[in-house]
């Protein structure tokens, strides 16, 4: 190699380095040995950015990385790997894409991926966290790496001994139980070392075993091992309890508690909450406990709409029915109706008594129980028409008729949500 072209690759390889973190960057450049010595062979917390200079992402990055790493100076080591010259610094880590950032903890064999937002609030929220967890972890005597954050298991916290009728959530399990749930939750979220959190496990135990009988689950978190779940909901004192309503979607729906930590506040507080936040719940009419449910134990008004069957309907059709009606009852919401729907033709017996569904579907039936009346929808299936449907039937308008004894409901399948199969050919019973 001439002496010009070495000169030429130093000053090219010196000028990407500089392009991102210059000399009097706080960002540490981690060469192999540097990474070695310094990352893996230490104590030290280190966020690692591994990066290309020409990649846009890592440009946008850099001046956040950089406020990072002097905000964090003596804290937590904030590193930079170039990996168009420190290539092999990153090859253990399979990186797929710049930038990747890792964290690399108290078990530097097992960094963790960092996948949250790219401001230096956000990375030095990160890092603080990380290394408030792994301090608490020590302090509480856990094992000091992160191999005990698979699932909650039989760690020996004075917690995790006597969970009772307690659900156990963790970073991994919490959006399967909790995201879309039927029913609401009411979480909390602890560290083992935590004295409040230690006074409050009898009477929380003893809420979720009254709670079973109320549909509200009851369940807990140990903030130090799941610190992703917990720091998605702020959660930053011990014990932090929250309530997550039937149906969670989005995580600003959680509600905190502040209430008194016996049992009975937190259950009459829950059950509130269960009562305030319960979504609209348009439910098939599927058998006869659910209609006892629904009508016969109701003092108000239940509407039963019955939809055209899947063989004569689409799925896209369908849900296009139960969109219209859930957002008339979401309007209705607070008055004394309860929605319920049934493909056309289920409950034959049941409609033919009421004289429901004899000019078609989609149709509607309205029964009250407790004034032994009902009254069948003539409309137009359309929002105008429900509307003033159900709007009489509050003010008494429209024609009612004496409930005759009506027959039992059959037991059917739950909707799949899917189309009719396609090679159904038995109509038979159509
Ligand atoms: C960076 O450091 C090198 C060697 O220490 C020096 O030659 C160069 O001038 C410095 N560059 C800047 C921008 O400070
Ligand atoms: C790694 O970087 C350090 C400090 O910048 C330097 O002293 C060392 O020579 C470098 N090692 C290699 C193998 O490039
Ligand atoms: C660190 O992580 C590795 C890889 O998951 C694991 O095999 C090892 O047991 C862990 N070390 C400790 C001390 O837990
Ligand atoms: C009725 O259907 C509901 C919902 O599928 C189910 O939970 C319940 O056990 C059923 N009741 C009977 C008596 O089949
Ligand atoms: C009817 O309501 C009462 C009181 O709300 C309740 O205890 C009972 O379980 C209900 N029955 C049915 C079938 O839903």
């Amino acid at each position: 190699m001439s002496k010009l072209l070495a000169l030429a690759l130093i000053l090219s390889l010196l000028g990407t380095a500089l392009a991102l973190y210059d000399n009097n960057s706080k960002v540490i450049k981690l060469n192999k040995s540097r990474f070695q010595n310094e990352v893996i062979n230490s104590k030290e917390l280190w966020l690692v950015e591994f990066f290309a200079p020409w990649c846009g992402h890592c440009k946008s990055l850099a001046p956040e990385w950089e406020k990072a790493a002097k905000a964090l100076e003596g804290i937590v080591k904030v590193g930079a790997v170039d990996m168009t010259t420190d290539q092999e610094v990153g090859s253990p880590y399979n990186i797929q894409g710049f930038p990747t950032i890792k964290f690399f903890g108290d078990n530097k064999s097992k960094p963790q991926d960092y996948n949250s937002g790219r401001t230096a609030n956000d990375l030095i929220n990160y890092a603080l966290n990380e290394a408030k967890s792994i301090a608490q972890r020590r302090l509480s005597g856990g094992s000091s790496s992160s191999g005990n954050r698979q699932s909650g298991g039989s760690k020996g916290n004075a917690n995790a001994d006597n969970d009772g009728d307690v659900v156990v959530l963790t970073d991994d399990n919490f959006d399967a139980n909790v995201v879309g749930s039927k029913e609401p939750w009411f979480i909390e979220f602890y560290a083992p070392w935590c004295g409040h959190c230690k006074n409050l496990q009898p009477e929380w135990n003893k809420l979720a075993t009254e709670m079973k009988t109320e549909g509200v689950k009851v369940a807990k978190v140990d903030a130090t091992v799941h610190p992703k779940v917990a720091q998605r909901f702020g959660v930053n004192g011990y014990p932090t309890i929250k309530f997550f309503p039937a149906g969670f979607s989005s995580d600003s729906e959680a509600v905190d508690y502040n209430g008194g930590r016996d049992a009975s506040s937190l259950g009459s507080w829950a059950k509130e909450q269960r009562d305030a936040k319960k979504p609209i719940m348009f439910t098939q009419l599927l058998n006869q406990s659910i209609y006892d449910e629904y009508c016969t134990n109701n003092s108000g008004v239940c509407i039963i709409f019955l939809l055209p069957h899947i063989y004569d309907s689409s799925a896209a059709q369908r849900n296009g029915y139960i969109n219209l009606i859930t957002e008339i009852a979401q309007a209705n919401k607070g008055r004394p109706i309860t929605y319920l729907w049934s493909q056309g033709g289920d409950q034959y017996d049941f409609e033919e008594k009421l004289n429901a569904g004899g000019s078609g579907y989609p149709s509607a039936m309205a029964i009250s129980h407790k004034k032994n009346l009902y009254q069948i929808f003539k409309g137009s299936f359309k929002k105008k028409d429900l509307d003033s449907f159900i709007s009489g039937l509050l003010t008494g308008r429209g024609s009612f008729s004496t409930l005759p004894t009506l027959p039992k409901i059959k037991k059917v399948k739950e909707w799949d949500g899917q189309d009719a199969e396609q090679q159904q050919t038995d109509n038979s019973d159509l």
